[in-house]
């Protein structure tokens, strides 16, 4: 059975997904079995989609209850989920975004983002960070820095300048007249989970504003919670004039939002960016239980005292063993970086009952969900003791 299924996806899936030989059929909270009943704790949980944990109890509920309601119901109709979930965001958005386009993934986020850093300035150069990952279509490809993502598409427009994340003296230089926006990660995630220097964020702000560019921050991977925080720019008091949301915002369904201020938001015109299932009101259901799953059952509160507890623990790990390079991270996003390939000690962990993934090549990284507990992270850390004394440097 269990290679039925992998077979039939091996065969018919377009084959640009790195793939695990696991199969997962069931999840609750932290945890997936796959279809031998094998049980694994997730910290990779849909790659940060499932940050309220599989199946929250209070998402399920939701779901059921609009599902048999109403499913579809194309944004240019009102709809009373929809707008009952506009209001509960824009209240726990940074100060001043007021406005949200609602989409289906990160990537549409950033493409969104980008139209409207183009008809709010007039200009068309958008500054990016080396290491930065924005999506994979063409708008938001333009603005990922990974050549290994880009070069069989190339050429790609040419709208983007890259800066290297954390230097303010090369992004100063980069804000020519001709640049309408600086996208930025709070912490990078597929780069790595690089923590910028402290005061990179703020220093960014400043330059934005001196030269009246637009900075956009991507939280796709960082936001609702998943650093501690519900945005992570807030770690350092920086408020965006557009910020991208998606992974973890609907509980898993499939949605992405982009958040500006009223002078962007209405720079831009009926019928210049819309989506059939944008605002879809399954999703919105989802979404608005999953803000109150995120605010209401202290799971701010867990992501920070069990992220603490497990980054202390991955810290030892680097003591330990001479394979770590190192350990960092923020709330339940995290990485242990190694001095080899970080595939087969992967693949190890699966058979230990751990699923995590990579961040490039050397680096192992872990995004459970907010609600992991410490007996979990307990579990997660006996694997990659096991796991990381059979590494040969
Ligand atoms: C920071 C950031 N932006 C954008 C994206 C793209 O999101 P999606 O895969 O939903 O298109 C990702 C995905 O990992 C991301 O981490």
């Amino acid at each position: 059975m269990v290679d039925d299924y992998m077979v039939l996806e091996d065969a018919h899936l377009v084959p640009t997904y790195q793939k695990f030989p696991v199969t997962i059929v069931r999840g609750l909270g932290a945890r997936v079995w796959d279809v031998d009943g094998r049980e694994y704790v997730d910290c990779v949980a849909g790659y940060g989609a499932a940050l309220v944990g599989h199946c929250n109890p209070r998402v399920v509920k939701a779901i059921k209850e609009q599902c048999e309601r109403l499913i579809a119901c194309h944004c240019s109709y009102y709809n009373d989920a929809r707008a009952e979930y506009l209001k509960r965001l824009v209240s726990v958005l940074p100060r001043g975004l007021t406005r949200v386009y609602l989409c289906n993934s990160g990537a549409e986020a950033v493409e969104a983002a980008i139209k409207m850093a183009w008809k709010a300035t007039g200009k068309k150069k958008i500054v990016s960070m080396m290491r930065g990952y924005h999506g994979k279509t063409l708008g938001a490809l333009t603005l990922t820095w990974d050549q290994k993502y880009r070069e069989a598409f190339e050429p790609l427009p040419d709208f983007v300048k890259f800066v290297p994340y954390g230097n303010v003296d090369k992004l100063r230089e980069a804000l020519s007249d001709d640049v309408a926006a600086v996208i930025v990660e709070p912490i990078q995630g597929e780069g790595g989970v690089i923590i910028p220097p402290e005061g990179f964020l703020g220093q960014v702000r400043e330059e934005c504003d001196k030269r009246g560019v637009l900075l956009i921050v991507d939280e796709v991977q960082t936001g609702f919670g998943r650093t501690g925080r519900l945005w992570a720019c807030e770690h350092w008091g920086v408020e965006p004039d557009v910020m991208c949301m998606a992974k973890g915002i609907a509980g898993g369904l499939p949605m992405g939002a982009v958040a500006t201020r009223e002078d962007v938001a209405t720079k831009m015109k009926v019928g210049e960016h819309t989506s059939t299932f944008g605002g879809n009101p399954l999703a919105c259901a989802a979404a608005l239980a999953t803000l109150d799953a995120i605010l209401q059952d202290g799971l701010l509160e867990n992501c920070r005292t069990t992220g603490r507890y497990m980054l202390d623990r991955i810290k030892e790990l680097k003591e330990r063993f001479k394979v770590v390079r190192d350990a960092r991270g923020m709330g339940v996003m995290q990485a242990l970086e190694l001095r080899v390939d970080v595939k087969e000690p992967l693949l190890s962990l699966i058979n230990e009952g751990v699923l995590a993934t990579y961040s490039g090549r050397t680096v192992i990284r872990f995004l459970p969900p907010l609600c992991i507990t410490k007996e979990e992270v307990d579990l997660v850390v006996s694997a990659l003791e096991r796991v990381l004394s059979n590494v040969k440097l």
